[in-house]
């Protein structure tokens, strides 16, 4: 999708309700790290102490109303030259290109916004075939297979890992 009714934006405590539609759908969490979010106060409290304060996640609008985000968050020191990457969109917008579309803003913007980031990367689990195709559309990299490589909603996955380097092509 190439939309103008598509953007991408900083997070603002006004978007709460437009988060808790997706963030409290357990489709959308399943793959992530955090955990489904169920009450407008929960949200509040998410958005404020988590989401804003992250040093880039922003969120994907459909007409100005969030409907899911994407997220960089580079490592610190000696490893400042990679970040990991992150995103989900609502479970009714799936399939429409939207999250391909963030990606490309993400990857032009985060490579501007930290000069010392070469390289972008990103965990998937093996069953979650859509967020490995979305990174393969953009122009991720697989590089291969973590076994037993972290814990998700309480299980130790194995998960493939994805890079983006900043002299690779955005597709
Ligand atoms: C994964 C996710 C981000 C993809 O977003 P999206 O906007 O639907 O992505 P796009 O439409 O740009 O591309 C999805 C691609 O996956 C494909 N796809 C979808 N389901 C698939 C499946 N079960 N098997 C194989 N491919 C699949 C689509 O056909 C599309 O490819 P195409 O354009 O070649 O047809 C979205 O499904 C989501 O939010 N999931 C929940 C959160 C999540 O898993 N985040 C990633 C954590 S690593």
């Amino acid at each position: 999708m190439d939309s103008p009714r598509i953007s991408i934006r900083p997070f603002k405590l006004s978007d709460v309700d437009d988060f808790l539609e997706w963030a409290s759908d357990d489709r959308v969490t399943r793959y992530l790290r955090w955990n489904t979010i169920t009450t407008k106060e929960e949200a509040l409290t998410y958005v404020e102490k988590v989401v804003i304060p992250h040093p880039w996640r922003r969120t994907i609008c459909l007409d100005g109303r969030s409907i899911g985000y994407v997220s960089v968050k580079p490592e610190s020191g000696d490893n400042k030259c990679r970040a990991h990457v992150s995103y989900a969109v609502g479970a009714a917008y799936w399939g429409q290109g939207i999250v391909a579309m963030a990606l490309r803003v993400m990857i032009s913007s985060a490579l501007k916004e930290f000069p010392d980031l070469v390289r972008l990367e990103a965990l998937v689990e093996v069953e979650n075939r859509a967020s490995q195709r979305v990174l393969e559309k953009v122009g991720f990299l697989k590089e291969g297979l973590l076994r037993k490589y972290g814990f998700c909603k309480g299980e130790i996955r194995d998960m493939f890992i994805y890079s983006f380097l900043s002299t690779d092509k955005i597709l």
